[in-house]
């Protein structure tokens, strides 16, 4: 039987920066949080590790929508996770989230 998901809070909108990746956890589960657009409203969330090693993205080099690992530069798409460029032919996990009342939201 699938477990509900739930709105969790993950950290506040204030502690992002603009076309920046910023490290976040709920318990033991380590998130990258990434904010962009040109007006700074798009807000996506993904796992905070590489699929191809395990590097930590938030160490990454964040432009548009792609994460580049800091490891072996394989690089993902943020709206969707997917693998765009070698070493990574796996995907990330990305987690649908909002932001609401300042707060942003991932669905878990
Ligand atoms: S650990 Fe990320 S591309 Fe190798």
């Amino acid at each position: 039987m699938p477990t509900e998901k739930h709105w969790q809070d993950l950290i506040t909108f204030d502690a992002l920066e603009k076309d920046w990746v910023t490290s976040a956890q709920i318990g033991k589960r380590h998130f990258a949080v990434y904010q962009t657009g040109d007006d700074g409203d798009e807000v996506y969330v993904s796992s905070a590790l590489c699929s191809h090693a395990g590097a930590e993205l938030c160490d990454g080099y964040f432009q548009g929508h792609l994460i580049e690992c800091p490891l072996h530069q394989g690089c993902f798409d943020i709206r969707t996770g997917v693998a765009v460029s070698a070493p990574a032919v796996r995907p990330i996990k990305c987690f649908e989230c909002r932001v609401e009342d300042g707060v942003v939201q991932v669905l878990l």
